[in-house]
């Protein structure tokens, strides 16, 4: 770890000229910090003067050498208290004066000097120094011992002895350097650049080992140094253990972080809110009450109890289960072995195109078989679950790994029509459960998918890179920041698990939860829920991907990161999938990437051909010849979405959306050559002519951007 920048800091903060009259200077780091450590010192002397109001001035001496004749005439400086020790005020007092003269000093320079000889308490406001109401007063000597003078003369602590039970030391770190050394799992975040986090130190024994260091961060020495910055490995240097609270202000509300030692431990954060008994939005006029992690701002409750029903119909489909798991293992236990691979590619799908369920959708998985196939990709160790009969059979049609129970899968409704949306969607649901756990069992590391993925490279070269950080599994980062998710916010669509103990349990667990996912309506939600309870009690760990990086796009970047989605088109990205998410064909068919020829789409297998698959066969199915273009079918729909090519008669899909490839289409109207023209015979119907070209020049160079 590079740690040159954070010295650097460092320097600066010691050489950073200080004054009383902070607001003068200009917003540095190290003001931020002095300001921080004035407040803190302030605060604390605040304390001690209960009840009090003023507005008078008090006379200060010349210089810091007077203060001892000084201190003896300043009550009239005093905050007006007449119940406190007055003898005990005037030492705070005076502490607080010499402590203010002396950064003065520090800071030397001239202006300040002739302020403060003019002296007197003219330049300082009691006031600052003086408490609002309701402060509590400390009342032993011990209690305040914290203020008072140290025995080297020159330094005060910051830390009373009343807190050093579990702090003992402060220093900063940056946020990006600790949470790179650190790695959690969670996804970044990419807007905090600069930021820091806060280390406290529960011992000494704790603090680094460099002696200036400790000192700063025990807050002794020159106050307008502030706290030490360091790099995150040097800050940790001595701790032997360390607990990381990820914090945030979700809806920005005024909201406060308590730290409480000397409790038993807890590894939760307790998350208090004002808001009403049972329920309702927050609301400051009622006191802070405990409230659930899923409890938002605006009074809704992201997490509850399944229904009795819900748990019933669980508990049923629990029974099956069990009831034919010997052999259903056994059967898929042959069939993974004849694949030969220790990696397996887990895909499910439906027939049914339930709404709330589009990545789901057959002609998709068809989709991604003709797709891959077309690059060449071998889909050898891709297996399918169809929660249907219906995509059973598009799925052998197609040539691929298919495994399909009829007890278990029986439950779960084909064609949403005659049930109700809850029951396809919890069917459906459990088998997306069940086809990860069942595979995971038998020892064999997954890749789980959506069928709503195209690939660019096999992303299993990926995921067997050994110099990639091992955890037990990977996620594509969803995007979204909504409490639910928190802290992973991991996509469930796209997804690495290696087989062990750990994520053995966990996805046991979660087949056994399974009823929370109809009442949430979310895989996802449960799933990270539930993640959270086993990464802290088993350390089963989670790498969520960001989402800058550009390995794994999906829904996310097409509909937000232009720059990489032409990156993307231009074949030029280091993507290895993508991942629609929010699924629309239309999409796919802008992106060029889509390869079912119509009267393959929503069609069932009989209506395609009446050839029988052969399923001993490795070849790709009968399906293949009649579905499968090899040729992208490319669309446009949209001509302010990611297209392969420019689509200027397209509308826009968005008010006030932007010409996906506007400025190429400026630039290379200027370019004749053959090689630019649009291949119009692979565009179907909503091609634009060239001449209805919005700049009317001709001929038009509907490309792609392949020159940038
Ligand atoms: C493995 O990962 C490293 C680091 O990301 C990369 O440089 C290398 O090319 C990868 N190897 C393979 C075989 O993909
Ligand atoms: C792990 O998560 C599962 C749900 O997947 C939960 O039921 C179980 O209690 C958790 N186990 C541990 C040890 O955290």
């Amino acid at each position: 770890m590079d740690t040159t920048p954070d010295r650097r800091r460092n320097r600066a903060a010691a050489k950073a000229p200080t004054s009383a009259s902070m607001g003068n200077r200009r917003p540095t780091p190290v003001f931020r910090t002095v300001t921080w450590l004035v407040i803190v010192i302030t605060m604390s002397a605040l304390a001690f003067y209960l009840g009090v109001w003023t507005g008078m001035k008090m006379n200060l001496p010349s210089s810091p050498r007077d203060q001892r004749t000084w201190s003896a005439s300043s009550k009239a400086c005093s905050c007006g208290l007449e119940d406190v020790d007055s003898s005990e005020l005037q030492r705070r007092v005076s502490s607080l004066v010499e402590e203010r003269l002396k950064s003065m000093d520090a800071a030397d320079t001239a202006n300040d000097r002739k302020t403060l000889r003019k002296g007197a308490c003219d330049d300082i406001e009691v006031d600052t120094f003086c408490p609002k109401k309701g402060y509590v007063l400390p009342r032993s000597e011990s209690e305040t011992s914290g203020l008072r003078k140290t025995s080297d003369s020159s330094s005060y602590h910051l830390l009373p002895k009343s807190l050093r039970h579990f702090v003992n030391g402060i220093v900063r770190v940056s946020k990006e350097d600790f949470m790179d050394t650190f790695d959690q799992g969670v996804p970044p975040n990419p807007l905090t650049e600069g930021f820091e986090a806060l280390i406290i130190y529960n011992k000494k024994e704790a603090l680094p080992s460099d002696d200036a260091v400790r000192k700063r961060a025990q807050g002794e020495g020159n106050p307008s140094q502030g706290l030490p910055v360091l790099s995150a490995n040097e800050a940790t240097e001595n701790c032997d253990t360390m607990n990381i609270v990820l914090t945030n202000n979700p809806s920005n509300t005024n909201q406060c972080l308590a730290l409480v030692g000397s409790q038993y431990q807890s590894y939760h954060i307790d998350r208090w809110m004002r808001r009403k008994l049972k329920h309702g939005p927050l609301d400051a006029k009622e006191p802070l009450r405990l409230s659930t992690r899923g409890f938002t701002a605006a009074g809704k409750e992201e997490f509850f109890p399944p229904a009795e029903h819900q748990v019933h119909e669980h508990q049923k489909r629990l029974m099956t289960y069990f009831t034919v798991l010997p052999q259903l293992k056994s059967r898929l236990k042959a069939l993974l072995a004849k694949m030969g691979t220790k990696t397996v590619v887990v895909l499910t799908s439906n027939f049914g195109q339930l709404r709330s369920l589009p990545f789901m959708k057959s002609e998709l998985l068809i989709n991604f078989a003709c797709n891959s196939r077309s690059k060449g990709f071998s889909l050898n160790n891709v297996i399918v679950f169809p929660t249907d009969l219906e995509t059973k059979e598009l799925s052998e049609g197609m040539g691929l790994n298919t495994f399909y129970d009829e007890h278990l899968m029986a439950s779960v409704p084909k064609r949403e029509a005659r049930y109700y949306g809850d029951q396809i969607f919890t069917g459906v649901m459990f088998s997306k459960v069940v086809c990860v756990q069942l595979v995971n069992e038998l020892g064999y590391d997954v890749l789980f998918q959506d069928v709503d993925l195209v690939w660019f490279k096999d992303p299993l070269t990926y995921f067997h890179n050994e110099s990639l950080p091992q955890f037990d599994m990977y996620f594509q980062d969803d995007g979204s920041r909504q409490e639910r998710y928190s802290p992973l916010s991991a996509n469930t669509g796209f997804y690495y698990v290696r087989s062990n103990s750990k994520t053995k349990h966990f996805f046991r667990h979660l087949l056994y939860s399974a009823d929370l996912i109809t009442a949430w309506k979310s895989h996802q939600q449960v799933l990270i829920q539930l993640l959270n309870e086993n990464r802290s009690l088993l350390t089963l760990s989670v790498k969520v991907f960001a989402k800058e990086l550009d390995e794994f796009p999906g829904g996310l970047h097409y509909h937000r990161k232009t720059k990489l989605m032409k990156k993307i088109m231009r074949g030029e990205s280091s993507a290895f999938i993508f991942h629609m998410s929010w699924t629309e064909n239309k999409f796919f068919q802008q992106m060029g990437e889509w390869h079912v020829n119509e009267k393959c789409v929503g069609r069932e297998a009989k209506e395609i051909t009446d050839q029988v698959p052969d399923t001993q066969s490795a070849n790709a199915g009968p399906l293949a010849n009649h579905c499968c273009s090899a040729e992208p079918i490319i669309k446009c729909h949209y001509r302010d979405k990611p297209s392969k090519y420019e689509c200027p008669n397209s509308p826009f899909i968005d008010k006030k959306g932007k010409s996906f490839l506007g400025s190429t289409l400026k630039r290379c109207l200027a370019l004749t050559t053959a090689e630019y023209l649009l291949p119009m015979t692979k565009m179907q119907s909503e091609v634009p002519s060239p001449t209805d070209d919005e700049s009317g020049s001709e001929p038009a160079c509907w490309l792609l951007d392949h020159r940038a």
